[in-house]
């Protein structure tokens, strides 16, 4: 078994080998289930797979074409793009610390990294293949079939691919932001605006009802108003949870972290800038019958919204941000 040390990671040729994920300021150590321990030589798969177009049915779409770690793992525009070039209803999310979201899907619609991935396979906007379908394109592969019989003792399957993107997507994490050490007791870490910008995040405005916690986010589904102005709106959460009427247009809170690196924002990529985000919230949301309670206008002089986005932007940026190099694709 060969060990090496990269940058606080240890990685090994062995297959079955741990994988330990360095944990940053402000995040904190993940639960990983027994179902899927994380291996060196799942997240080396997984990895390939992301970026591999040969799991889309006409060879052209890869995870990674629309969650681009040079556009914050998403894709810079309004919707995603997928095969034959068409075009989804709702904006890619980061996979920024993905791994610590409860739901996944504005709507929440998946529960674990697992689950989540058969969607965008079968998606007729995504990739149009079925992850049994993949599996068996991989096994006509010889490396892929070399790397899965190491470890797994068998052939590619729909399931061991899941696993083998989620072990991946668990190693994008980011975090020790100014905001991070600034509140581990580094004063001077936040720029005197920045500073100004985390009270009215924090004090002075409803940001931190519901953008809280070690990813900024409460992990649920809130009506701002985002679309509502549509004759038949997203439907959002209610759609995948039909008895709440309480969560119609009600979207999940999305992760602040590397906020600046992801524009455009919200569901359907509405707004596209953070100054457009902080304007929208300044005036209340967008009134609709299912507003949340908790959005309603915030007085905020120019200086106070100029130092929000300093905030959101310079603030929130992680130390630890990394855009890995695409890996060599089995042949
Ligand atoms: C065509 C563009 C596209 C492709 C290709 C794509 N995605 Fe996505 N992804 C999206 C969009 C759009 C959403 C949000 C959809 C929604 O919420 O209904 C999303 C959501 C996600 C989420 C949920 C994130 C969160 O915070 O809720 C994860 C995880 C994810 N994708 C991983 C993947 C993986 C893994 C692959 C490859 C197997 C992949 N995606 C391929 C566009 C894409
Ligand atoms: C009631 C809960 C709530 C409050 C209060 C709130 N947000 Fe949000 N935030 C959300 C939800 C939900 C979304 C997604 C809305 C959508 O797309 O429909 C969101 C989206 C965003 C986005 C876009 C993120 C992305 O990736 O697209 C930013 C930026 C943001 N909020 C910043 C703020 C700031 C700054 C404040 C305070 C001025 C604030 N939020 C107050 C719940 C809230």
């Amino acid at each position: 078994m060969i060990w090496s040390l990269v940058g606080g990671l240890v990685l090994t040729s062995h297959a079955g080998a741990p994988f330990y994920v360095p944990v940053p300021t402000g995040l904190h150590q993940l639960d990983i289930t027994e179902e899927n321990v994380l291996t060196a030589g799942k997240v080396e798969l997984g990895k390939q797979l992301f970026f591999d177009p040969r799991l889309s049915r006409d060879n052209s779409t890869s995870c990674a074409s629309c969650h681009d770690a040079a556009k914050g793992w998403s894709n810079g525009s309004k919707y995603g793009v997928g095969v034959g070039g068409r075009k989804g209803s709702r904006n890619v999310p980061t996979l920024i610390n993905v791994a610590y979201q409860d739901h996944l899907f504005w709507d929440g619609r998946a529960q674990s990294l697992e689950q989540q991935v058969y969607f965008p396979a079968a998606s007729k906007d995504e990739m149009d293949l079925s992850l049994d379908e993949a599996a068996a394109r991989l096994n006509k592969i010889s490396g892929y079939r070399q790397q899965f019989e190491e470890e797994f003792s068998g052939p590619a399957t729909a399931e061991r691919i899941a696993k083998c993107i989620a072990s991946f997507e668990r190693t994008i994490v980011a975090a020790n932001s100014p905001f991070d050490r600034f509140r581990t007791g580094d004063i001077s870490a936040l720029s005197p605006s920045a500073r100004r910008g985390h009270d009215v995040f924090f004090f002075r405005s409803n940001c931190a009802f519901c953008h809280n916690g070690p990813n900024l986010t409460d992990g649920k589904f809130h009506n701002t108003g985002v679309g509502m102005e549509l004759p038949s709106p997203d439907m959002g959460r209610f759609a995948v949870n039909e008895n709440n009427e309480l969560e119609r247009g009600a979207f999940k809170t999305p992760t602040l972290r590397d906020i600046s690196r992801t524009a455009p924002y919200m569901h359907d990529g509405s707004l596209e800038t953070l100054e457009e985000v902080v304007e929208f919230y300044s005036r209340g949301g967008r009134m609709n019958p299912y507003l949340d309670e908790m959005i309603s206008s915030i007085l905020m002089s120019e200086q106070d919204k100029a130092d929000l986005v300093v905030f959101l932007t310079e603030g929130l940026k992680s130390d630890s941000y990394s855009i890995p190099d695409p890996p060599r694709l089995s042949e």
